[in-house]
């Protein structure tokens, strides 16, 4: 018994030292750290259980028969993130550059097979040189066997994507279809096709940085959600992420008590509309006061900054905010917003997250550059999703909500459960200038300066919408976080079904 005792121990220890310490120190030259450091970081003490610690690869291709090294670049099990299970594989650089084998690939199906069968999340740390070169099309087959399990698990467990290295070629398809994408700065990277491919077909000269580093994609492309300076933080702001979120589509969210009192005034709120409905406000100081403890969790926050999404919770329940930001393009919706709100409401309904909109938009952004990429297609999206969404819904209309915007941002004709504004709220067909302008063309100047403010006073208050019950009250600034923690409340019972289909032609 001792000798098999020592034998196990052996070959566990061999697994562990993985391809070795001097990978291991270029590994950490880098400002990366190993796979299973990273487990350590992200899992709760003592948690992480491993599988497939012995999985070899079957090349014998290029010599590879004499080339194994146990677990085969990847560490896969399960571990509890502040006491919840989730199923994790991590990606082993000093083993082959964590490039994916048949037999990796089998390793990560298992684990994503496990999180399916238990309905607990699954997160994926990436770090891999792409299709294990020896290996050809068993690879290929591999990245196509893992996308197909993202695809199945795609609304019915939160799926998470670090990317801590490169991640490139057919391999970026993964992370993409999962819910959401970290990145470290200056250490990880995403492209289809690298600096070098991009030189030889267009002529472009460009970094890898540059091309797929963290800041193109948490700022240009929107492929990436958030990025973080180093491994610890990025495994850090995971765990909070999961805090939010339920285990799967079965569940609700956690609750988490808090000492912050839903009945909690905030006069800060009165003054926070300027007096001239053209000035900007931050309507990040909204959010901030009226959800517990300050904690917002913002997803995108450097990209399409004309919409803010993210968690947060109201008297412990978790809830997604959408809301218009007036400090960027005037809060308007165009392409890229939209997009990122619609993907976000999306999540949330998947996962039985309240959605709480807080609406100040002047409409969808004129111009040949936004007609001609097709906001008519994705401005679709987001209205599609929120009329799809059948998650309880909650409308806040702070100032402005005109035109096909007002429709969009879940309003009561979307099936908003409670919708509230406050009674700077300004609700039209369009703004008074613009209105005037088409009703009274042709008039002088000092005619449609009468009418204009006749419009304004007609229309740009929250009355009318009231009177035809598109609103359900309008409620006082400072009243609000009372007020949405009381329609959370009266919404747990919530039941709403759509018709029974395979599934909708989202425009995609
Ligand atoms: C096998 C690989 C590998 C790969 C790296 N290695 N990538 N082995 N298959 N794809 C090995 C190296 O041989 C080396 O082994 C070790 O990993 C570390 O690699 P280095 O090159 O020394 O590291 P670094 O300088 O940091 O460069 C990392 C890298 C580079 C940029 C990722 O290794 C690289 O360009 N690799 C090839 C990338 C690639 O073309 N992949 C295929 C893409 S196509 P030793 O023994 O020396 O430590 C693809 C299609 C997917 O992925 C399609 C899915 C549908």
């Amino acid at each position: 018994m001792k000798d098999v005792l020592k034998e196990l121990k052996k070959r566990k220890d061999r697994a562990r030292l993985s391809g070795g310490l001097k990978r291991l120190e270029a590994q950490h030259s880098k400002g990366k750290l190993s796979a299973r450091e990273r487990i350590n970081v992200l899992a709760d003490k003592g948690s992480f259980i491993e599988y497939d610690m012995f999985v070899e690869h079957r090349s014998t291709d290029f010599g590879m028969e004499k080339n194994k090294i146990p677990g085969d670049g990847v560490v896969t099990g399960n571990c509890k993130i502040n006491g919840r299970p989730v199923l994790i594989y991590s990606q082993d650089f000093t083993a082959y550059g964590g490039s994916l084998s048949e037999a990796h690939a089998e390793k990560i199906c298992k684990v994503m097979d496990q999180a399916m069968k238990l309905g607990v999340p699954i997160i994926g740390l990436n770090d891999s040189g792409g299709a294990r070169i020896q290996e050809g099309v068993a690879s290929l087959g591999g990245y196509a066997e893992v996308f197909q399990r993202n695809v199945l698990a795609s609304g019915f467990i939160p799926q998470i994507s670090l990317i801590m290295g490169p991640c490139a070629g057919g391999a970026v398809y993964s992370p993409a279809i999962t819910d959401f994408i970290f990145m470290v700065q200056d250490s990880s990277y995403m492209f289809v096709t690298g600096p070098d491919v991009v030189k030889t077909v267009t002529h472009e000269t460009v970094s890898a940085e540059e091309l797929g580093g963290a800041s193109s994609h948490t700022k240009k492309s929107g492929v990436a959600d958030l990025s973080f300076e180093d491994d610890i933080s990025v495994l850090e702001e995971t765990r909070r992420l999961l805090d939010f979120l339920p285990l799967s589509n079965k569940e609700k969210a956690p609750y988490r008590l808090t000492q912050d009192p839903s009945d909690r005034k905030s006069f800060n709120l009165d003054t926070l509309i300027p007096h001239n409905s053209n000035s900007p406000y931050d309507m990040k100081e909204l959010i901030i006061t009226i959800i517990d403890e300050e904690d917002f969790f913002e997803i995108q926050p450097d990209y399409a900054q004309n919409i803010i999404i993210g968690f947060a919770r109201i008297s412990g329940q978790t809830i997604g905010i959408v809301a218009n930001q007036p400090m960027v393009l005037a809060g308007c919706l165009d392409i890229d917003s939209s997009r990122k709100a619609a993907r976000f409401v999306r999540f949330c309904d998947c996962f039985n997250i309240p959605i709480v909109t807080l609406v100040d938009v002047p409409g969808f952004l004129p111009g040949t550059s936004q007609e001609f990429n097709g906001i008519i297609k994705h401005g679709a999206k987001l209205l599609y999703a929120y009329a799809e969404a059948t998650v309880p819904k909650i409308t806040l209309i702070t100032r402005k909500a005109y035109g096909g915007a007002y429709d969009v941002m879940a309003s009561k004709h979307l099936r908003g459960d409670i919708n509230y504004a406050w009674p700077t709220a300004e609700i039209a067909v369009m703004g008074a200038k613009g209105a005037v302008e088409i009703i009274f063309r042709g008039s002088d100047k000092k005619e449609i300066e009468k009418q204009t403010e006749e419009y304004q006073d007609k229309f740009a208050n929250p009355f009318i919408a009231a009177s035809r019950g598109y609103l359900d009250d309008i409620i006082t600034p400072h009243n609000t976080r009372y007020r949405l923690s009381s329609a959370l409340e009266l919404l747990k019972t919530k039941e709403l079904s759509n018709p029974k289909k395979k599934h909708g032609n989202i425009p995609l």
